[in-house]
């Protein structure tokens, strides 16, 4: 295991918890990013992310603190704090404390995720979280789909962008899924925020298959660092969300979604039983990379292939777009050290 070099403090949207575990009046505690945040659910089904400690005395509000309306009341004194971090009601003063406010965090939620908006410089976000069906412009949407399976792991020793790099690399298939796929890659689209990969696959052995033969594939859409969102078409419909989310300087939690398509016309209890069989194998085959990625050292400059230069390179160049020093942190200065 090696603490990863690339800083850990990188921008975008970040997956911090699911939608059903923030139920309305509900105070969730997390740590990310180094911060004790909570989230909490309005009655009117806001949520909101913030700093988990009361600006008065310093209370953890993910401790007894309660969902007041559309505010949250401190458990120590009672002070409430709105939505936008700012302190509302003191109940034994004629006035609330106007200066003080606890950071917040831009949220979205989608695909029953909570996704906030992670910058150290404090700036709107400048791009949009991907969404598993709307960002494939193909008319999809969840109703065509099994619920949603889902994998969550904890404290691994990793980096958001390994999980990046992985849908780059082709020769990994063979060697950790031991599936014998050839994907060739249709589309390597790395010029915004929001990258694109697409790649269609053939199986070894099928050196003749013309391009125009090949009948399965995925297209991957990057939202920044955080947030991958998948396609396959093909053979089994499905669609994935990896999201990984720095805890602090060394770990990070890692969520894995899945979802099987419905057959029109096929939908009975058997196929639904199938298709969670199938969406285990998806997760099963995400385990296995996480197995390489929580105990891998990142390797900057890597020793790349000729035909892995292109497609490893396009993504490392557009990812240091999102760390705060536009290198990548200390694994900049290890590479400048070696170079
Ligand atoms: S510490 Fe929160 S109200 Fe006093
Ligand atoms: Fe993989």
């Amino acid at each position: 295991m090696a603490k990863p070099p690339l800083s850990m403090k990188p921008t975008g949207w970040f997956q911090v918890a699911w939608s059903d575990e923030v139920g309305v009046g509900d105070v969730h505690v997390m740590k990310y990013f180094g911060e004790d945040m909570v989230a909490w659910r309005s009655e009117a089904g806001q949520v909101t992310v913030m700093n988990a400690y009361c600006e008065h005395l310093g209370a953890h509000l993910g401790f007894g603190g309660k969902v007041v309306g559309e505010v949250l009341q401190c458990p120590f004194h009672g002070w409430q704090w709105s939505q936008e971090g700012r302190n509302v009601c003191i109940p034994y003063e004629s006035r609330p404390n106007r200066g003080r406010r606890i950071k917040t965090y831009p949220v979205i939620e989608r695909n029953a995720s909570i996704y906030i908006w992670h910058d150290l410089e404090g700036r709107e976000p400048f791009f949009d979280a991907p969404d598993v069906f709307a960002s494939f412009e193909d008319g999809s949407s969840v109703d065509d789909y099994y619920p949603q399976q889902r994998l969550f792991e904890q404290g691994h020793e990793m980096h958001p962008q390994y999980v990046l790099e992985n849908g780059v690399d082709f020769a990994h298939f063979k060697y950790v899924h031991e599936t014998p796929i050839n994907p060739i890659f249709t589309r390597h689209d790395f010029a915004d925020a929001v990258s694109y990969v697409d790649f269609t696959i053939t199986f070894e052995g099928d050196d003749g298959q013309r391009i125009e033969d090949v009948n399965s594939g995925v297209e991957a859409i990057n939202g920044g660092l955080g947030i991958a969102v998948t396609k396959s078409w093909g053979m089994v419909d499905n669609r994935t969300i990896s999201a990984i989310t720095p805890v602090d300087e060394y770990t990070s939690d890692v969520r894995f979604m899945v979802y099987i398509g419905r057959v029109p016309g096929k939908d009975s209890p058997r196929a639904e039983q199938k298709a969670i069989a199938f969406g285990e194998e998806i997760i099963r085959q995400f385990r296995q990379d996480i197995y390489i990625w929580s105990h891998q050292r990142y390797s900057d400059p890597p020793a790349l292939s000729t035909s892995e230069y292109e497609g490893f390179t396009a993504i490392r160049t557009w990812a240091m777009q999102f760390y705060p020093d536009g290198r990548g942190g200390s694994a900049a200065d290890l590479a400048h050290q070696k170079g």
